[in-house]
């Protein structure tokens, strides 16, 4: 059984698509509702709050964890993988979002936009991840606070919603006009 995990409702967008292209394999998700949005959170909390998920998601009997929230796959994948696995799980693997999609925007863009909220933006990790696959790519982030608030309570479709975006859309353009590629990099906003 493979395990998802995400601050909330978010991480939905990626079970999805584990679903249509692995219609067998089983599934277990988990949405820490209760305690999201990490992305306003600190680097250690985001660790607790993920590490408890990732624990409970083993216990049900998932070898394999995605973490597919990019706060915490920014803020404590590194940490669960390198200072937790080996000691008390050797046989069980969590897995992150970050690398991926920085493999695919490094396939096909040199100027990348980034939509996230603070921690993810705060910790560099994409642009870390891309100065490695390229070093010429140009990332410009924007931290969108507020934004997983608004579609956590269900208010996608709502004029403050549009405010919001409108506001993190002329903050890319104005900071680079030329942008090719824009990655929402949190599960929510999808
Ligand atoms: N869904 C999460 C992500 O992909 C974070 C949203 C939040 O909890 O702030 O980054």
């Amino acid at each position: 059984m493979l395990g998802v995990f995400d601050s909330g409702f978010g991480g939905l967008t990626v079970l999805k698509p584990i679903h249509q292209r692995l219609p067998t394999l089983s599934t277990m998700y988990l949405g820490d509702n209760a305690r999201a949005p990490y992305g306003v959170r600190s680097q250690e909390e985001i660790f607790q709050f993920t590490l408890e998920g990732v624990r409970f998601l083993f216990e049900q009997g998932c070898p394999l964890v995605i973490l597919a929230c990019n706060t915490a796959s920014a803020q404590a994948l590194r940490r669960i993988q390198q200072d937790v696995l080996p000691l008390e799980y050797p046989d069980s693997r969590v897995l992150g979002v970050v690398r991926p999609a920085a493999e695919y925007l490094a396939k096909h863009a040199t100027r990348v936009g980034l939509f996230a909220p603070p921690a993810t933006v705060e910790s560099a990790a994409y642009v870390h991840e891309l100065y490695d696959l390229g070093p010429a790519i140009k990332v410009t982030q924007v931290a969108c606070p507020g934004l997983t608030d608004l579609i956590e309570a269900g208010k996608q479709d709502s004029p403050a919603t549009d405010t919001l975006v409108a506001g993190c859309v002329k903050q890319l353009l104005a900071k680079d006009e030329h942008i090719e590629e824009v990655l929402l990099a949190c599960t929510h906003y999808p």
